[in-house]
């Protein structure tokens, strides 16, 4: 049976799009809430493979998207990297910050491997459950995205620590940019050994790097990660999510070596078909917030998407994750209808 998923990545059109929605496992699921209960902290879920697995099959089972997105964190780097990561309730994230080139050199840049193990034991155990015509996909955060945590302690308003670093002392920010991408390239390599199908490059605070900062910090990592990893897995596509980067999004595109871009909901579809969708498949852009609402409003919305972008190389996917209010009855409509359009 094919994986239209990989369809689309390989440029593909298809009768009906691909989905799948960014962060469709998580709190709004009354199953996953659940499970997180039974375990004390949200890094002991990560790591415990048999739930992990679970929790990633959840939305497949209530949706039948056609990708699979691995149950991890972006953060699972930094804590592997020997950095305190701790997730409170209500809080979001909090690090134990960088701050002085020796909290750079302490990294445990060999640790990765060995530390996120049960990560590639999830992997395996996810592939042995999924029909097989869904897709696994693998994940990890771009070195920017992930920077930004280890460096102000966790989620900011505005970046004042990172950008001012970044700004002041850039070798030193390329420094801890260079492990991040060593670190992740072989975390992503395990992935893929242990069975994903393909993999997605979250950079979702690319947004507030300033324009003459853009390459350095954001398309060159994520170019190096791509490269080391081809270099062992050729054939592995990669989905690059650099959320809010306007009009640098062509370079982006050009330059890093994606199979496919996914668009934030504050670029139009439109543009992405004239101007994008010639040079590489396109995920997106649901507003989350109109899952909130649903019924007539969000099918309208999620049609004008289809119409635009469905005659190129698309996958249908949100501008970014499903928030913990959404009801998941609203979220079951959209997938029954996307799934309706190749029955046409
Ligand atoms: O289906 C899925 O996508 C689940 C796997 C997944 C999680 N986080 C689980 C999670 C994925 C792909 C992520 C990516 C992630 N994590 C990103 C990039 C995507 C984006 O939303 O921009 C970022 C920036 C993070 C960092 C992070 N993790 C934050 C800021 C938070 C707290 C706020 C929040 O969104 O919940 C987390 C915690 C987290 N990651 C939870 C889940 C299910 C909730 C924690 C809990 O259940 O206690």
């Amino acid at each position: 049976m094919k994986k239209i998923f990989l369809e689309a990545l390989n440029r593909k059109s298809l009768e009906r799009p691909p989905f799948w929605f960014m962060r469709q496992a998580g709190r709004y699921l009354p199953e996953y809430r659940k499970i997180r209960q039974r375990i004390p902290t949200f890094l002991d879920l990560c790591y415990n493979s048999e739930l992990a697995a679970e929790v990633t099959m959840q939305p497949v089972n209530r949706f039948k998207p056609d990708v699979a997105i691995l149950f991890s964190d972006i953060l699972v780097i930094p804590d592997a990297l020997g950095r305190k990561v701790t997730f409170s309730t209500g809080m979001g994230p909090e690090l134990e910050p960088i701050i002085s080139t020796n909290d750079i050199k302490s990294l445990l840049v060999n640790n990765v491997n060995n530390h996120l193990s049960p990560v590639y034991e999830t992997i395996k155990k996810v592939k042995r459950r999924l029909p097989e015509d869904v897709s696994l996909l693998g994940f990890a955060g771009a070195p920017w995205t992930v920077a930004t945590y280890m460096i102000e302690g966790g989620s900011s308003r505005d970046f004042l620590k990172v950008k001012t670093w970044a700004r002041q002392d850039p070798e030193r920010f390329d420094y801890l940019l260079s492990l991040l991408v060593e670190a992740t390239s072989d975390y992503l390599v395990g992935q893929i050994d242990a069975g994903v199908d393909a993999i997605q490059i979250f950079d979702s605070w690319a947004g507030v790097v300033p324009s003459d900062q853009f390459k350095r910090f954001v398309i060159l990592p994520t170019k190096k990660i791509i490269s080391n990893v081809r270099k062992l897995k050729p054939d592995i596509k990669f989905i690059g999510f650099p959320k809010g980067i306007g009009p640098e999004i062509s370079e982006y595109i050009s330059e890093t070596g994606i199979d496919c871009i996914s668009i934030d909901s504050t670029l139009s579809p439109n543009y992405a078909a004239t101007f994008l969708q010639d040079k590489c498949t396109i995920q997106g852009n649901l507003d989350p917030v109109i899952l909130l609402i649903g019924g007539k409003t969000m099918i309208k919305a999620a049609d004008q998407i289809m119409e635009t972008l469905g005659h190129g190389p698309f996958i249908f996917n949100l501008g970014h994750g499903v928030m913990p209010q959404t009801p998941p009855e609203n979220i079951e409509l959209l997938a029954k209808h996307i799934r309706s359009q190749g029955e046409k």
